[in-house]
This record gives structure tokens, sequence and C-alpha cells, in this order.
């Protein structure tokens, strides 16, 4: 149990990466991983692009405002959600919401999962859908949600980033 808090303690964003390839068992591994997270439900409402193709991360960098670094990963997990099969079961609230939790439950999980396994990731946000739907061909009723370079890390890992004291953030019983 220590273990696993460790872990999530040391994680960091990593931007810099190595070309080094990544053994398939080892994508494997953090995709199961990443699919082992809570859903609303148990819908699974995701799907992950694995994108391998040089010219392919370049354009996924470009779409996100030119984060070159991500080009440089020997792959980026694109994270994609499917709104329509959270909407089946929860209807509004599963098509604006549970669908984002339920990606976001995955995005940090293959974080999470990549670190234990000794590879830097970062999570992108910034970007722009329409262009990386239309990169990677993704189909009209799923939307990409994240996008995560993973690799071997070039040169140090970057000192933690403060966190907002917990008497910020957390309330005891009621604000
Ligand atoms: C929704 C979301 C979007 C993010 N988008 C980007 C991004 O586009 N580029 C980037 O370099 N980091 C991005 N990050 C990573 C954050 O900057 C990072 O998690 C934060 O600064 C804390 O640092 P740490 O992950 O090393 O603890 C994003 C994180 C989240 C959760």
């Amino acid at each position: 149990m220590k273990e696993m808090i460790s872990n999530i303690l040391a994680r960091r964003s990593i931007r810099k990466f190595l070309p080094d390839v990544i053994p398939e068992r080892d994508l494997t591994e953090i995709l199961e991983a990443g699919f082992a997270a809570p859903s609303a439900g148990n819908r699974q409402p995701w799907r992950v692009v694995v994108v391998r193709d040089r010219s392919c991360k370049e354009q996924l960098a470009s779409c996100a405002g030119g984060q070159n670094f991500m080009a440089e990963a020997p792959f980026v997990l694109v994270v994609c959600a499917v709104p329509e099969e959270s909407a089946e079961r929860y209807a509004e609230r599963g098509e604006s919401l549970y669908v984002l939790q339920d990606t976001a439950a995955l995005t940090t999980t293959i974080l999470l999962a990549a670190h234990y396994l000794g590879y830097g990731a970062c999570w992108i946000g910034a970007f722009n859908e329409e262009g990386v739907s239309k990169t990677l061909k993704i189909p009209k009723n799923m939307r990409p949600v994240a996008m995560v370079p993973i690799g071997k890390i070039d040169g140090g890992v970057p000192p933690r980033r403060q966190r907002r004291p917990m008497a910020d953030v957390v309330v005891q019983d009621r604000f």
C-alpha cells in the first residue's frame, strides 16, 4: 500500500523523451492498467488510439500548439470519449459529465502505470480537437479528450510541483 502511495507521489509530468522503443508488453500493461479504471455503470465509454508514426505525432504536436516534445516519445496515446455510450444509460448527465470523468480516470491511471514501469508521460489537454480528430480520422461520435506521450525519460526528473496546502482545499463536514 505504501508503495502505491509512493508511486503516486513520485509521478511527474515529463516533457523530455528519448526515442527508445518501448517493449509491446509494457504498452499492453499500461493499457491494461488504464482500462481497469472505474467508469460510471462500468460503461467504459472510451477508446485509445496508439500513435507511433513520426509524422502523425508531429501533426498532433502541432495541433497542441507546438508542444513538440510529444513527437520525441516513441508513442502517444490519444484518449477518446464516446459520449453516446454514457448517454445510453445516463442521458444528459452521462453525456456531459460521466464520460469526461471516466476518461479522466483512464488517463490518470495510464499516467500512474507508465510511471510505475519507469517511463515518463505527460497529460496533454491543450489541443485543437478538430485538428486531432482530422489527423487520426476519429469518427464523429468520439471526442479526443487527452493525449499522453510515453517514453523513456531524457535527463532528470523535474522537482515536485507545489500543491495547495490541504487546509485550503479540504473542508471538514461543511463549508
Ligand atoms: C486536464 C489537463 C490538461 C493538461 N494539459 C497539459 C498540456 O497541454 N501540456 C502540458 O505540458 N501539460 C499539461 N498538463 C499537465 C499539468 O501541467 C501538470 O499535471 C501540472 O502542472 C502538475 O505537474 P505534475 O503533473 O508534474 O505534478 C495537463 C494536465 C491536466 C490534468
